[in-house]
């Protein structure tokens, strides 16, 4: 692959492919400490770009801080646009930040990545990009990818037409590591940006971006494969964690102990720390699943076996997590839901986003409706109309789930009420008082042990908290 060779190449326009969670904040935020960079964020999806162009207010991602950041820099220097050519054109770089959810068909169907919208992003770049482009792997990809998108900008470079001779082409690496609910914060304050490729003029350029508002010992730079892979590595990491004080929860409950008083005590050395020692009802979000599955198909591919069944494990512990709590819901409630009323408080993945993907809350519903339970519903930022769609989608559970933004009006007559998502609002609640409420004998299942149990000693409330083996 040529690549253009010009003395500290200057970028001062660029394309995002990709408006979603990750290219909207991303972007903005690049935006804000790049006031001379024009930047343009791409869609297909109309309906996006619109709400992206839209009231501040309703911006389609949630996240603490962005509509201020987006009020500052929309229409300055950062633009929502459905019009990928003329935005591919003006581009010095393009970062592509599409989704690469897991295959749902053919070959490696439920564990690799699906590359289609990958693979289009670089087939556009090819055709409409003029000059010099740094291309930008943004997305979470399968180590390699970047030879395939390589493969394909080679191929325009060869069959460039006469009048643009010097269409040329760097690719790199710089996955992200923002996490929803905090994106803001971390893409302001990250732990470390990472740049991967073959090409010092181009890792420089990416670099001058960054080095705006962080620190130079902050980037790393390394090869490509071990960009790519690294991103992989960092979320199976994190996951398993999440796994093992999962699995925790589980001897805490059986044995008397308290998971957060374990994950405190064995958090505090150093070499192990602190920070995603958080019990609760498994992993959700649109990433960590997705991400062991392909690095478990990776390995698998590889032909590294035991190293697959590895990380497998991680997401066989997650997936018996969530059944385990549904479990329990059913068999405290002497064994049978049907027509018992459950209050659901949170449908989002975490606090603080909007994002449902994965949810633990999404399974959890459907086993708990499955008993003809019915169940109501609340959460401070996730509409109706999503929820409904996560969980009703083929119209089964009609009259079964009922959506109610006053949390007190929600638990009016419930047997039971479940904390799914550790949203402040849930935090510290009026026990006393609501358990009132609620039809005798009353439960509170507590997923995200953020409830204090001596206020709920001072109530007739029967209270489970996971991994709080004194709380039964
Ligand atoms: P998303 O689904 O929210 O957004 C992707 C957007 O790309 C969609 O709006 C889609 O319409 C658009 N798109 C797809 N193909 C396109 C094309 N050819 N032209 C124009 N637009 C196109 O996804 P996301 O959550 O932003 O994730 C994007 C990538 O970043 C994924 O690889 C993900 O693994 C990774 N990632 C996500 C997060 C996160 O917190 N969500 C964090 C780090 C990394
Ligand atoms: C995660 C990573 O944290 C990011 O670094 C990464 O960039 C991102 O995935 C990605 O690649 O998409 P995200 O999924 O947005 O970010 O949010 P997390 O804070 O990691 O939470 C993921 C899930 O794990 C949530 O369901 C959360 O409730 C759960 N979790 C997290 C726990 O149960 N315990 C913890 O201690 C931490």
């Amino acid at each position: 692959m040529s690549t253009l060779k010009i003395n500290g190449f200057q970028i001062n326009n660029i394309c995002c492919i990709g408006a979603g969670y990750v290219g909207g904040p991303t972007m903005s935020v690049i935006a804000k400490y790049c006031p001379d960079i024009i930047i343009n964020v791409v869609d297909v999806n109309t309906d996006r770009i619109k709400s992206w162009n839209g009231d501040y207010k309703y911006l389609p991602i949630f996240e603490p801080g962005l509509s201020e950041i987006v009020k500052e820099v929309r229409g300055k220097n950062l633009f929502f646009t459905t019009d990928v050519e003329n935005s591919i054109k003006k581009a010095d770089l393009v970062f592509i930040s599409v989704n690469t959810p897991i295959k749902t068909s053919g070959i490696g169907a439920g564990e690799a990545s699906d590359l289609r919208w990958v693979e289009s992003s670089a087939r556009e770049i090819s055709k409409f990009a003029v000059g010099h482009t740094i291309v930008v792997e943004k997305s979470t990809l399968p180590v390699k990818t970047a030879e395939i998108i390589k493969s394909i900008l080679l191929s325009s470079e060869q069959n460039f037409n006469n009048d643009d001779k010097t269409k040329t082409f760097s690719v790199l690496s710089n996955p992200e590591f923002l996490a929803e609910g905090t994106a803001i914060n971390d893409l302001v304050n990250p732990d470390r940006v990472l740049i991967g490729g073959e090409d010092n003029e181009s890792i420089d350029a990416l670099k001058q971006i960054y080095s705006k508002w962080i620190n130079q010992e902050k980037i790393i730079t390394t090869n490509l494969w071990s960009s790519e892979l690294s991103k992989l590595i960092a979320n199976a990491f994190l996951a398993q964690r999440i796994s093992s004080i999962n699995s925790v929860s589980a001897i805490c409950e059986a044995t008397g102990a308290n998971v957060i008083e374990v994950a405190k005590a064995v958090g505090t050395d150093t070499r192990i720390g602190e920070k995603f020692l958080k019990p609760g009802p498994g992993f959700g979000g649109s990433c960590f699943k997705k991400d062991i599955l392909n690095l478990v198909y990776i390995c698998k591919s590889l032909g590294l076996n035991q190293v697959a069944s590895y990380w497998e494990g991680i997401i066989n512990i997650n997936n018996w997590q969530q059944d385990r709590i549904y479990k329990i819901v059913v068999d405290k409630l002497y064994g049978n839901i049907s027509g018992k009323r459950i209050v659901i408080l949170g449908f989002s993945f975490k606090a603080d986003t909007n994002d449902v993907r994965n949810s633990p809350s999404i399974k959890i519903c459907r086993q708990l409706l499955g008993e003809d339970a019915t169940l109501i519903i609340n959460d401070p930022k996730v509409d109706k109309k999503i929820i409904l769609n996560e969980i009703n989608y083929d119209n089964r559970y009609n009259y079964k789930i009922i959506y109610e933004k006053n949390i007190s009006k929600a638990i009016e007559n419930a047997d039971a009420v479940l904390i799914m998502t550790e949203w402040e609002e849930y935090k510290n609640l009026d026990w006393k008082n609501l358990y009132k409420k609620m039809r005798k004998p009353s439960w509170l299942f507590d997923t995200r042990s953020i409830i204090s149990f001596e206020i709920i000693k001072e109530t007739d409330l029967n209270f489970w908290q996971l991994g709080n083996g004194e709380s039964i």
